[in-house]
């Protein structure tokens, strides 16, 4: 009989699995690694040395991770659906593809890419709307062998050249344009504004969705239905070694730039396979709902690859959970029969603050497991969507990881391990978090708050941060020599669980989404009346953190000019970065409280922020503490 997948069923195998995983790791995910397909196994499991920050997994192993996701279950899963896409208007047409049907978009993607130039190694950007397309481009840079790198489709042309230019992109994917809610808007256009200081692109293939005309460059843009007219349907996976770049994925830091995070073929594709199957306990018949953006790392791993990986069924939806109404999800989720529904806290908080009867209308009976992803979940809404969305009998996994890590480290596996309201819970096997004290001692025991840590490798590591590897060394790897540092603060409980405090960088984590405060001040920087600003989060009902930014302009202004320059300054920033950043409050000043070495104490910033100034700390180390009196009293 050949391998099977297993999947971890009781307390007892969890404990059993996380006892080898730390005895001996590269045995154990070896047997997991044993049942996917490869065209040539692996000379060694591991290869490691976390100072340097350089891992290997799966080393020699030759594969395609789309013969794994696709060819690999034509035999058993050909008519099964794959993936199940819901529009942005409910009234319009849904489509679906089932495994078989999936495959072949899949190879005629590819032979368009490859058709256009497209080789192994090629970077291809996708900036693209939620819809079907999407998800199929970028299996289809997988079965090439091209690195890809989506970006979110709510980006500005700014960021996306900035992305396309460290990426040294050939060719950019991405549509006529896209509908959020109400609302259209013309990603081409967005795209071709991108592409007036990006000499690497040297193709363009545009999806058509919303039928609108757009400026086809000549010599440069097709149109992807036209290119699909005469290709094959069929394309063999190109093979690729267990350490080729699988794809790049964009995340802010707390330096100003951000970073493009490298995962690769091999342990990607085991780690996102182990832990979507464990954490969420897919059964053959289940309809599994992601509700994240394949522009973030969420969707890549947890609404394409892990699904796919493990035969399941995924839910892609176009849409917001407020349009036509709030109680959107719902209706989705009553529609498919979606039993597994992953989402984020801020959307349950937002969904929260509208009537009762927008879920309390919908049966829900399908449901069986629910996630939380992006930031932590508090407890109001922990209850709130356990109760209401899960009636009671849906056990809630709060799962912790990052960008970085490819998959999920910390969380219950969901009816196994214990899941409690604002504890992601117990590593998964194979992850060793440690809590470090500022000076990079482990402490021990439970009841304990550290800085959170990773002491051995898994298979999802991050490789490196794209053509810069010392970046990728100083910022994770550098902290705690012989760590990974995960930028994270947490507390162990009494029971061992792990509760995930928040970043203890210069990161903020607005709506589940990270952002550096250097890199907002960059952009707010640009703008003509700025000379310099300061940005920090505070706590907001909805998002989980908003942004503040205190700024200093170069003249005087008055109350009514003030609307104007605030304005000006989002604008700004919408066009830097993208209306995800814009900042929630703005606070014009005439000086920040700096120290004598003319560092900012963001600390007295950040409790001025929250409102709280009744204890604002020692401020005697100011260079002018008088900057503080009035930033209180200037506060909003
Ligand atoms: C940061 C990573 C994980 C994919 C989506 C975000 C925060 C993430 C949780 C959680 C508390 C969480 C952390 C982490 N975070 N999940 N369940 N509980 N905090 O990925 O953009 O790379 O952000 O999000 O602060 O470091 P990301």
């Amino acid at each position: 009989m050949p391998a099977q997948h297993a999947r971890i069923q009781s307390i007892e195998e969890y404990e059993e699995a996380y006892r080898r995983s730390t005895e001996n790791p590269e045995q154990f995910w070896a047997d997991i690694a044993e049942p996917f397909s490869w065209r040539r196994k692996w000379d060694t499991i591991l290869e490691s040395d976390m100072v340097e920050g350089h891992n290997k997994w799966f080393k020699g192993a030759k594969l395609n991770i789309t013969e794994n996701c696709l060819d690999r279950h034509l035999a058993t899963r050909g008519n099964k659906l794959a993936l199940i896409w819901e529009p942005n208007d409910p009234k319009t047409r849904q489509i679906r593809y089932t495994y078989r049907e999936l495959h072949q978009e899949v190879c005629k993607f590819a032979n368009v890419l490859q058709n256009n130039g497209v080789e192994k190694g090629d970077r291809v950007c996708i900036y693209m709307p939620m819809i079907p397309q999407l998800a199929i481009a970028v299996l289809a840079c997988a079965r090439v062998g091209a690195v890809h790198s989506v970006i979110f489709a709510g980006f500005s042309a700014n960021a996306i050249s900035d992305r396309v230019n460290d990426a040294q992109a050939s060719v950019v994917l991405t549509s006529d344009g896209l509908n959020r809610g109400d609302k259209q808007i013309p990603v081409k256009r967005v795209v071709d504004d991108a592409l007036h200081h990006c000499p690497s692109v040297r193709r363009v293939i545009v999806t058509e969705h919303l039928g609108w005309p757009v400026n086809m460059v000549e010599g440069r843009d097709v149109w992807l239905h036209e290119e699909l007219e005469e290709v094959e349907k069929t394309s063999p996976a190109e093979e690729m070694d267990a350490e080729d770049l699988l794809f790049i994925l964009y995340t802010s830091g707390s330096t100003g730039k951000p970073k493009g995070v490298v995962h690769t073929q091999a342990g990607y594709m085991v780690w996102a396979d182990y832990t979507f199957r464990n954490v969420f306990q897919v059964n053959e018949n289940d309809v599994y709902w992601c509700t994240a953006d394949i522009g973030w790392v969420t969707g890549h791993t947890y609404l394409l690859y892990g699904p796919l990986l493990s035969g399941a069924t995924t839910l892609m939806f176009e849409g917001i959970p407020t349009y036509p109404s709030a109680g959107r999800f719902w209706e989705v989720i009553d529609k498919h029969s979606v039993s597994v529904f992953y989402t984020a806290p801020t959307a349950i908080r937002s969904l929260m603050a509208t009537p009762l009867d927008n879920v309390l209308s919908y049966s829900l009976d399908s449901l069986r497991v629910l996630g939380s992803v992006g930031e932590p979940i508090n407890e109001e809404a922990w209850h709130w969507y356990y109760t209401h969305v899960g009636k009671e009998r849906c056990p809630v996994v709060d799962t912790w990881w990052q960008t970085e890590t490819g998959g999920i480290m910390i969380s219950a596996l969901a009816g196994i391990t214990p899941s409690k309201p604002a504890r992601a819970g117990l590593p998964l096997p194979g992850v060793q978090p440690v809590l470090l004290s500022q000076e990079g001692k482990e402490i021990e025991g439970n009841d304990e708050e550290g800085y959170l840590a990773i002491k051995y490798p898994w298979p999802g590591i991050i490789r490196t941060t794209y053509g810069d590897h010392e970046r990728c060394r100083q910022t994770y790897f550098a902290p705690y020599p012989g760590y990974y540092f995960t930028g994270d603060g947490a507390r162990r409980d009494e029971e061992g669980l792990y509760r995930i405090i928040g970043r203890v960088d210069d990161v903020i984590n607005v709506s589940g989404h990270r952002f550096g405060t250097a890199e907002i001040e960059n952009a707010i920087n640009q703008n003509s009346h700025v000379v310099e600003s300061a940005v920090v989060g505070y706590p907001h009902d909805v998002k989980g953190q908003g942004i503040y930014a205190y700024v200093i302009c170069r003249e005087k202004i008055s109350k009514e000019e003030a609307i104007y320059v605030e304005a000006s300054i989002i604008e700004t920033v919408v066009a830097e970065i993208g209306k995800i950043a814009r900042p929630d409050k703005i606070q014009l000043v005439t000086g920040l409280p700096k120290t004598r070495s003319g560092k900012i104490m963001r600390r007295i910033l950040r409790k001025v922020a929250e409102g709280d100034t009744s204890n604002l700390g020692d401020t005697t180390t100011l260079l002018d503490p008088n900057v503080v009196d009035e930033i209180i009293e200037g506060k909003k």
